[in-house]
């Protein structure tokens, strides 16, 4: 299912929450929508999950309009949007299959067809077995597996996960984003995905959106944005998420060498990953580089070497060096600019 949205707004009172947003997420794939805590993500959301009406603007569903349904129409359109949220939303008074079980006994589904199917999900979400157990002995990781469970249960065509990992510890989160990724492919679902966190759009998303005070900043492939990111909030997610930030996680640190943190950074993409860049240009130019901090890291199938260096040398020889750097197909970013 693609998914199509025109000028999309929403206020509240006198606050743009969702301020003119157009995007096209594709069918069959997972879009990653990432953005500051207030940027308007879980607004967006309710948009285009139809559980609110825009102010102004369009959304459609592959080439129908879905925005703008009757109360009917609507509720059945709904039933084909799975949820997922950072807090699970499971009801605690009922166990794991009940959990499971529920959107089923809304459509009237039979006894038996709602026993079989939780079954089938259960398996889905490799919880064979653990369907009688009480949402309260479950772990954050299995609570999530039952509500992807349960969000999946009547077959819908898009999921939308509302930072859904954002709870998870980094291990459990590699896990579930692993299991949103199989069923993404075994299911052919529309997953659009929304995060604050970087890891997530570089391990499980093919495009992302990066949203700001309600409006898109910047869009386009992963691969792409990691490796020549534009606007101001993606570098700074970028900056966070290759650990010159103290709050990074352990496993997406760069290997640091140094305390001072180095006037320029380098973005090495793909090829150019390969190649003796820096020492050809010391060679050539006869400029040194003082390397700060440096490490590669993968972004779906593309390798994205950072590295954080000094220059040492006259005005000249650095420029000259800069212009190298860029013929040679890296990107340079000038602390202060970044
Ligand atoms: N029902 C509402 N009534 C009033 N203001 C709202 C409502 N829902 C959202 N807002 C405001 O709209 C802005 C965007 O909120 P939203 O929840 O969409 O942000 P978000 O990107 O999901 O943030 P977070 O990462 O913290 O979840 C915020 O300033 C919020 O206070
Ligand atoms: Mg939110």
């Amino acid at each position: 299912m693609q998914i199509t949205l025109e000028n999309l707004q929403r206020s509240y009172g006198n606050l743009h929450a969702v301020n003119g947003v157009s995007l096209s997420i594709p069918s069959n794939t997972i879009y990653g929508i990432i953005g500051k805590s207030g940027a308007g993500k879980s607004t967006l959301v309710r948009l285009i999950s139809l559980l609110e009406s825009p102010d102004g603007g369009e959304v459609y569903f592959d080439n129908n309009r879905v925005d703008n349904l009757t109360k009917q129409a609507m509720i059945d359109r709904r039933r084909r949007v799975g949820m997922i949220f950072q807090n699970f939303n499971l009801f605690t008074s009922r166990n794991a299959e009940q959990n499971i079980a529920y959107p089923m006994e809304i459509t009237g589904m039979s006894k038996p067809a709602i026993k079989a199917r939780v079954d089938e999900l259960l398996d889905l979400v490799a919880l064979q077995g653990r369907g009688k157990a009480p949402i309260s002995t479950l772990s954050g990781g299995q609570k999530q597996r039952v509500a992807i469970a349960r969000a999946l249960a009547c077959n819908p065509d898009i999921l939308f996960c509302d930072e859904a990992t954002s709870a998870l510890d980094p291990q459990t989160t590699h896990a579930i984003l692993s299991l949103l990724k199989e069923i993404q492919k075994k299911m052919s679902l529309t997953v659009v995905m929304i995060t604050h966190q970087m890891e997530v759009v570089r391990d499980a998303c093919v495009q992302v959106a990066v949203l700001n005070d309600g409006k898109v900043v910047e869009q386009g492939l992963v691969t792409d944005i990691f490796a020549n990111p534009s606007s101001e909030v993606t570098k700074d997610f970028l900056a966070h998420l290759v650990g010159l930030d103290e709050s990074a996680s352990r496993q997406d640190k760069m290997v640091q060498w140094s305390k001072k943190r180095g006037t320029y950074t380098l973005r090495f993409r793909g090829d150019t990953t390969d190649q003796p860049i820096l020492s050809r240009i010391t060679q050539s130019i006869g400029v040194e580089f003082n390397i700060r901090a440096g490490g590669v890291q993968k972004v779906g199938d593309v390798e994205i070497g950072t590295m954080v260096v000094d220059i040492s040398g006259d005005e000249e020889t650095k420029i000259r060096a800069l212009e190298a750097l860029r013929i040679a197909g890296v990107l340079v970013e000038e602390e202060g600019k970044l």
